[in-house]
């Protein structure tokens, strides 16, 4: 049996995708913060799919500590993972640090996402066969040239929600452009690539300022998928065979599934800046004494 690891896969995007998978007959963990929704959802993606190889596995994927924990509970739980995806995210419209010292948007729709990610590697490596390479497909958004603020990566001066997203979005663009590199410099068979949805009919807008909301309110009845269809895009990144070996690639679904460009998140400086950023939050994490602190970061400074 081929096992898929989705965050998120409790509600939307992540949701639909599990139930596909399952129904597919591959075995499903899948990932989010409320308990009862994680539960129930493990429950209907059983019935509706006729599979019992249904697992929820509860994370708070603000914290890095629980990253590192789900990755572990993964290697006990399964032979893989073959399929992971990352679906986990929400916006919030105001700055909240994390217990780690993290700004909260930035810690779930992209650091969580580096740290699981590299943790899973090895596991993902293992359970690539000939042909049949594990693939990694991260669930991104429209943003094409976000800056990364790599000197107050918290955006401590002048915090809005256009700026998180500006900033999780680019770093989720240019992770997957130099996670592709790295594995293919390394030969290791694991592939990643990136979905950019347009606007899905998701429950994500529930922590989005007013003013958002009432935009997506607005406009969703006229153009918002149903969570299904843009499922269907991410399950054709992790199962079609005319995908095996594509890696570091962007693609979009707003109205069709598409390849797209993004040509800001291919520059190797920016890759190396961003994963060095990354690596010294995670060691600053685990070292941390005082909670809710702004972490800081020197650009030429690697941990
Ligand atoms: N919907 C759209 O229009 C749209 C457009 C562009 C991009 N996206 C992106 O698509 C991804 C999926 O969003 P969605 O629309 O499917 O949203 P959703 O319906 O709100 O689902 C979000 C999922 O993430 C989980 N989650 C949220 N915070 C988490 C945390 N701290 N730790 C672990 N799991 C967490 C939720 O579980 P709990 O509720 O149990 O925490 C839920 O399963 C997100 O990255 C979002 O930014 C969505």
């Amino acid at each position: 049996m081929r096992w898929a690891l989705i965050t998120g896969g409790t509600d939307g995007i992540g949701r639909a995708v599990a139930g596909q998978l399952a129904a597919a007959g591959n075995g499903v963990l899948i990932v989010g913060t409320n308990n009862a929704k994680g539960i129930r959802a493990e429950r209907e993606i059983r019935r509706d799919s006729g599979n019992s190889h249904v697992y929820l596995l509860p994370a708070d994927l603000t914290l890095l500590s629980e990253a590192h924990r789900l990755a572990d509970e993964v290697e006990s739980r399964c032979d893989g993972p073959h399929y992971l995806v990352h679906s986990a995210g929400m916006v919030r419209g105001h700055r909240v640090l994390t217990a780690e010292g993290v700004e909260s948007n930035f810690a779930v729709n992209y650091l969580s996402r580096f740290a699981l990610t590299n943790r899973l590697l090895p596991l993902l490596q293992a359970a690539s066969r000939p042909g049949r390479s594990a693939r990694i497909v991260l669930v991104g958004g429209a943003v094409r040239k976000g800056p990364i603020h790599y000197h107050d990566i918290n955006l401590t001066k002048g915090f809005t929600t256009v700026r998180a997203i500006r900033q999780f979005q680019q770093a989720n663009n240019v992770f997957t452009v130099e996670l592709a590199r790295r594995l293919h410099r390394a030969a290791t068979p694991v592939t990643i690539t990136c979905l950019r949805p347009g606007m899905v009919a998701t429950n994500v807008r529930r922590n989005f300022p007013r003013w958002m909301r009432w935009a997506v309110t607005l406009a969703g009845p006229l153009v918002a998928l149903p969570p299904k269809r843009t499922a269907a895009s991410i399950v054709t990144l992790l199962c079609d065979p005319a995908f095996e070996g594509l890696s570091g690639a962007h693609f979009s679904h707003v109205r069709r599934f598409k390849p797209a460009r993004v040509p800001a998140a291919h520059r190797p400086e920016e890759g190396a800046k961003l994963w060095a950023l990354s690596e010294h939050l995670i060691a600053h994490t685990q070292q941390r004494t005082a909670p809710r602190r702004d972490v800081t970061f020197r650009p030429n400074e690697s941990s």
